[in-house]
């Protein structure tokens, strides 16, 4: 175990399936890296997995999975406190006390939500622009009642704005409270271990803002309770990108599976999926994002699978056609993927062990959050039971 002295850190994954090395190199790497640095919690977040519509069978398998796919890649319950969210109600008991803190604006501004909820156009703010337009309306037709045109332009602008805010109102009923309330269970997952950092992907830093702020409100109106953890964010490799498109992140929700390196994709699977990995124009292999995205990409891929400095790799590869570097890349994935897929598969024959460090890392869990909870029901004023 962990000494008393050192740092916290917390993160949470939420399991959708098939993790890839996407989710490796941004995250689980990171993690195992941290547990001899840091007194580490990490858990497998359920509850954040149904704030979209899910199948109950398959959140049983994926959450189990994604513990599996952890232990194997090399965290390590003797260090790292591992556990299911869902396990530990402490989650759930502080965030509600923080929505009760949370101003509702904060929560409907956010990026994720705005995406998942499909209200990304700000419509509903755009009533501004409507009154605009009306006004402008009643002024065109006051002065040029001849001139039709003018008028029929600002109807049509009319028309556009509101049928924009009728979507984003239908949008709005359809999303659940759920979806919109997932920072503040975000925000408790964190406070409620009172760590120092937290590992996060890039994509997350939003949502560890608002985790500060709430801190920041909460100390603010009970007295100082809770630590504002800083981001632990990895410089490279924090964005793997796509392999059929370097714009967009990998994602196990792509189109196609070409997009992702599943980290239990067979030799055969990787081999394939490098070899047709889209490849930029040129045919230097040099660490230029802006103008080879594609290449720069396959060249972080390597550089953190092999522990290779980028440098290194442009050195090695240089006057080598891309055929070469996918070939050897691939090579590189299949000897840092093949003992996570055997340490894995030994992991899914033994699923009673697996189990049990999930009840021990729950009942290490439920002993911190259950100090922080004491101390938060004090000073919101509940009642001691
Ligand atoms: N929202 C995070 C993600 O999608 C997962 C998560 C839930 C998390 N609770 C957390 C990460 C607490 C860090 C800390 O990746």
């Amino acid at each position: 175990m962990a000494g008393p002295n050192k740092q916290i850190a917390v993160s949470g994954i939420q399991a959708s399936g098939n993790l890839h090395i996407g989710n490796y190199i941004g995250a689980i790497k990171q993690f195992v890296e941290l547990q001899d640095k840091y007194k580490m919690f990490v858990f497998v977040a359920d509850l954040h997995a149904i704030t979209v519509p899910q199948d109950p069978e398959k959140l049983q398998a994926q959450t189990l999975d994604a513990v599996y796919t952890y232990l194997a890649c090399g965290l390590d319950p003797e260090k790292t406190t591992i556990f299911i969210q869902s396990h530990v109600p402490q989650h759930t008991e502080l965030g509600w006390i923080l929505n009760t803190i949370t101003p509702l604006g904060e929560l409907e501004r956010m990026t994720q939500f705005k995406d998942k909820a499909k209200i990304d156009k700000n419509s509903l703010f755009d009533l501004e622009q409507l009154i605009r337009l009306e006004n402008a309306k009643y002024k065109a037709i006051e002065r040029s009642e001849g001139s039709i045109k003018e008028i029929k332009e600002i109807k049509i602008d009319i028309t556009t704005t509101l049928s924009e805010i009728l979507e984003e109102l239908k949008n709005r009923g359809r999303t659940t409270a759920g979806l919109l309330n997932y920072p503040t269970l975000m925000a408790a997952d964190i406070l409620l271990y009172n760590p120092d950092a937290v590992p996060v992907g890039e994509d997350q830093l939003q949502h560890l803002e608002f985790a500060r702020m709430v801190a920041r409100k909460f100390n603010t109106r009970f007295g100082e309770t809770f630590k504002e953890p800083k981001a632990l964010i990895q410089k490279e490799g924090a964005r793997i990108m796509g392999l059929d498109d370097p714009i967009k992140k990998m994602s196990k929700s792509a189109t196609s599976a070409n997009n992702y390196i599943g980290i239990l994709d067979s030799e055969e699977e990787i081999r394939r999926k490098i070899k047709i990995a889209v490849t930029d124009s040129g045919k230097e292999i040099k660490f230029y994002p802006k103008t080879k995205p594609a290449i720069s990409n396959l060249l972080i891929i390597f550089s953190q699978m092999a522990d290779i400095p980028v440098p290194g790799l442009e050195k090695k590869y240089a006057g080598k056609t891309y055929a070469e570097f996918k070939s050897d890349l691939a090579d590189a994935l299949v000897v840092a993927l093949s003992p996570i897929q055997i340490k894995y598969k030994a992991l899914t024959k033994d699923s009673e062990s697996v189990l049990k460090i999930l009840r021990n890392g729950a009942d290490r869990a439920r002993d911190a959050a259950a100090l922080t909870m004491h101390a938060v029901r004090q000073k919101v004023g509940l009642l001691a039971h």
